[in-house]
């Protein structure tokens, strides 16, 4: 537990998707005594509402706005794994379906959303002694944060790892659809109009394409030590 240091600061991990910001920034958090908050589960959250109460995220827009004040969620933490409830229900699972994660690209595109959750992202934050990671923390939901790590890997990297964690598990799959669909959400993320994905300018870049999951870890970690050092 030597790595555990009582100075915690504010860590913002952001990236596009599939570049390993979760499962690394959970295993940092986990190894330092970090609060682990992923905001993407919010999205997905708010997406799984919209669905199970049939609105039309791209056409009722203007209705889900009206109704965000009914969303309720809250996370908790079992063992660092967050865990996510929607009015009182655990949607942990529910959020990971392939709707829920089309829904979310869809929900955030949705200003309003994005100050609903930013609010409630900022306030779980405040203390310090978290990493979130998401696609604007270091830009819009921390500005202030000690430290900002932009986490990508190439486009082939991303789709190569998507498609061998499906293999492993048994899930067909074809490399290069993979790989459109990486390159598809890489689009919608970087070129929406409100916060789009975009490094902060006193962000530091970490490329993951050439390093394993535990240099990965490490590497963050370090930049963690340092950056508590100095503070
Ligand atoms: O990281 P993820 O795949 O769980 O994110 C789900 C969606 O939410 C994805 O389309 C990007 C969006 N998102 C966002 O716009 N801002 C964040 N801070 C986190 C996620």
């Amino acid at each position: 537990m030597d790595e555990m240091s009582d100075k915690k600061i504010s860590v913002a991990i952001d990236g596009p998707a599939g570049a390993g910001k979760s499962s690394v920034a959970k295993k940092a958090a986990k190894d330092m005594g970090y609060v682990y908050i992923d905001t993407g589960a919010m999205y997905r959250a708010v997406a799984v509402w919209a669905i199970e109460n049939n609105i039309d995220i791209k056409n009722d827009t203007q209705k889900l706005i009206g109704l965000l004040d009914n969303i309720k969620i809250d996370v908790s933490y079992d063992e660092n794994v967050q865990r996510m409830h929607l009015n009182g229900k655990d949607v942990t699972e529910r959020i990971r379906e392939n709707d829920a994660s089309m829904g979310a690209s869809a929900v955030a595109t949705i200003p309003e959303v994005r100050v609903f959750l930013v609010d409630m992202q900022r306030k779980m934050g405040e203390n310090g002694g978290v990493i979130m990671d998401g696609r604007d923390i270091g830009t819009a939901v921390l500005p202030n944060a000690e430290l900002k790590i932009y986490l990508t890997a190439s486009v082939e990297e991303r789709a190569m790892r998507r498609y061998k964690e499906y293999i492993e598990k048994g899930i067909e799959c074809d490399y290069e659809e993979l790989k459109a669909d990486v390159i598809k959400r890489d689009e919608n993320d970087m070129n929406r109009k409100a916060s789009p994905l975009r490094q902060a300018d006193d962000a530091i870049l970490l490329d993951t394409t050439d390093k394993t999951f535990d240099e990965a870890v490490d590497t963050v970690k370090n930049l963690i030590k340092a950056t508590e050092a100095k503070n």
